[in-house]
């Protein structure tokens, strides 16, 4: 019997030490499962196992796709290895990202690695980013896989998530959320302002100018304005 279980734990553990890094402490995989889900938007648009969004690759097998250096790299800067890939890059504490790196294989001994490598690549000369001002352009890249192009929150993801993603298009509640609540929910994503946190955080890739272009865009949609506490008139 004792043999048989260690049989299984080797067996199990053995993923995990490929790539020479000690395996994982069952706390730190519980935790970095946790900042998937809870405190980052990763899982809005990645499947973990049998929770998660569909608008990506599945996170749970990325290490048999990719090198640990690609995945320490995506998850530090996604526009810089992959131009135009909707991907937003999440801030985030070192200690979060090393966590995060090494439970999905990019362990950190391969960090260096993934400095050297990718670190001083110039990003590509034409990106299919749009234009800063191009609020419905920029939605239809970053917003409507979830929210759906015209804001019904009928994306082709809508169904892969707990909590429906919001109707942008519903003037009787987007007429009460001040364009600052807009600003600051796409900025920081939904855990901060204590909504579902499978909507993710964009202020990472997106421009101030970006974001505010969303927050107009979101405003055509619903035909609407914030309360009117919230508009000082100089925006
Ligand atoms: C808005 C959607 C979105 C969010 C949020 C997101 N990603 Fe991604 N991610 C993508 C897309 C799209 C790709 C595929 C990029 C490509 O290959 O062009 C990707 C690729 C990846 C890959 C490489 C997968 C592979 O098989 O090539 C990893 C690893 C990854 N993401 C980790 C994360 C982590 C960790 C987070 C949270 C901190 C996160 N992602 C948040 C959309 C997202
Ligand atoms: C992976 C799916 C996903 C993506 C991609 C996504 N969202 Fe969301 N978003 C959600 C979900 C789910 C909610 C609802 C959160 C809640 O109510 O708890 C939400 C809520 C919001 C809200 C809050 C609305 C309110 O009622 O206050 C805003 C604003 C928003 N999203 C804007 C955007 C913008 C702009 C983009 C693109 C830059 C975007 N979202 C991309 C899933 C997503």
């Amino acid at each position: 019997m004792r043999w048989a279980l260690a049989f299984v734990v080797v067996l199990v553990g053995l993923p995990l030490a490929v790539g020479h890094a000690q395996p994982l402490s069952p706390f730190a995989t519980a935790k970095a499962t946790t900042l998937l889900r809870d405190k980052y938007g990763c899982l809005g648009c990645h499947r973990l196992g049998r929770e998660g969004g569909q608008l990506a690759p599945a996170l749970h097998d990325v290490r048999s796709r990719r090198d640990a250096a690609y995945i320490a790299a995506i998850i530090r800067d996604p526009q810089r290895l992959r131009p135009g890939a909707a991907m937003p890059r999440t801030r985030m504490p070192d200690s979060d990202r090393q966590l995060i790196t090494r439970f999905l294989g990019g362990d950190v001994a391969n960090r260096e690695i993934a400095n050297r490598e990718f670190a001083n690549r110039e990003p590509a000369a034409t990106t299919p980013v749009p234009s800063d001002g191009n609020g419905a352009a920029l939605y239809r890249t970053w917003c409507a896989g979830c929210h759906g192009i015209t804001g019904r929150g009928d994306g082709p993801n809508a169904k892969a998530l707990p909590v429906p993603p919001a109707r942008h298009a519903d003037a009787a509640t987007m007429s009460q959320r001040p364009d600052d609540t807009l600003y600051d929910t796409i900025d920081g994503g939904g855990a901060i302002m204590n909504r579902s946190a499978r909507m993710p955080a964009f202020g990472g890739s997106l421009s101030p100018t970006q974001i505010r272009a969303l927050v107009a865009h979101i405003r055509s949609l619903c035909r609407c304005v914030g309360p009117a506490w919230s508009r000082d008139g100089t925006r």
